[in-house]
């Protein structure tokens, strides 16, 4: 049976009913739209835990003005059809008025970590992620809480977050889900073009080519930033923003890969800008 609550106290309560009775409790946030890549998260969380929390929250403090904050897809009737298809106890749904009932009186704010890539283009977003998700965590109550790879910005700052707050939580990450044409999943595909759809597997292979260069042991980021970008830029009609090489989970750019890095791209389509990343190499050991 899955139940949704609306009411902050009365999740509370439930956490605390879990915390006595010795129940783990698996938690999944997201702003709905659930696609295969939530819902794989679920179905691990119910695996690994002895009730699964989702949330439902579009959260209106990680969009700037000018971002698609209205426009966000909300269909909190499909979204509750899916986390019952997959057995997930609660879903947890709150206002907007219930989550920020007056001014803010204290913001948290990322540091180094969100100036660059996706912080660097949406200067407020990962300040409004760790408010809501500190909230969330707060509210919840979670063991373990499952993230994305496919944000790995947003994955690695939650998990400093969770260091420097002392959240006796454990973060999982998800590899990237897609579709069957290799598309990374996302609430916001909904925004492309048919043609836009149909070149959007190439963000991908632009990864894979990447791949196959390290593989064949180019080191030199130059090298590889300039192959991804030459390839989307042949292959899509879209405007390529960015690709980048950054060590993971640090975020620091690199000159010369060494150690576990990410290769990081985001490509602006007319309506959708999408991103997608590939995490490659061993992690270092000091
Ligand atoms: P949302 O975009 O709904 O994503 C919720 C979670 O699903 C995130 O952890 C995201 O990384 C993960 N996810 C999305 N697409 C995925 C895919 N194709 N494969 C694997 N995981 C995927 O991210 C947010 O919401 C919000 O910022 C939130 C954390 C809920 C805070 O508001």
């Amino acid at each position: 049976m899955t139940e949704v609550i609306t009411n902050i106290q009365d999740m509370q309560r439930l956490a605390r009913d879990f915390k006595r009775d010795g129940k783990s409790v698996g938690f999944v946030p997201t702003m709905g739209a659930l696609h295969d890549g939530h819902l794989t998260m679920m179905r691990r969380s119910i695996a690994e835990n002895d009730v699964t929390v989702i949330s439902v929250f579009v959260n209106p403090l990680q969009f700037a003005p000018d971002e698609d904050y209205d426009a966000y897809p909300r269909d909190i009737e499909a979204d509750t059809q899916a986390a019952k298809s997959a057995e997930v106890d609660y879903v947890f749904h709150p206002s907007v008025e219930a989550m920020y009932p007056g001014e803010i009186g204290v913001a948290l704010k990322v540091g180094r970590l969100a100036d660059v890539l996706e912080g660097a283009q949406r200067p407020i977003h990962f300040n409004g992620v760790v408010t809501v998700v500190n909230k969330l965590f707060n509210i919840v109550q979670p063991d373990r809480a499952y993230f994305g790879k496919k944000d790995a910005q947003q994955l690695a700052i939650i998990e400093k977050m969770v260091a420097d707050f002392n959240h006796p939580i454990e973060i999982v990450g998800q590899d990237i889900v897609r579709e069957a044409d290799g598309l990374a999943k996302s609430s916001r595909n909904v925004y492309l073009t048919e043609k836009e759809r149909q070149e959007a597997p190439e963000l991908q292979k632009s990864l894979k080519s990447a791949e196959k260069l390290y593989r064949e042991g180019e080191r030199e980021s130059k090298i590889i930033v300039e192959a991804v970008t030459t390839y989307l830029e042949s292959h899509t009609s879209g405007h390529v923003d960015e690709v980048a090489v950054y060590s993971y989970p640090g975020l620091i750019e690199q000159q010369h890969i060494k150690g576990r890095i990410f290769i990081s791209l985001a490509v602006k389509f007319s309506k959708a800008r999408l991103i997608d990343n590939l995490i490659i190499g061993d992690e270092e050991i000091d």
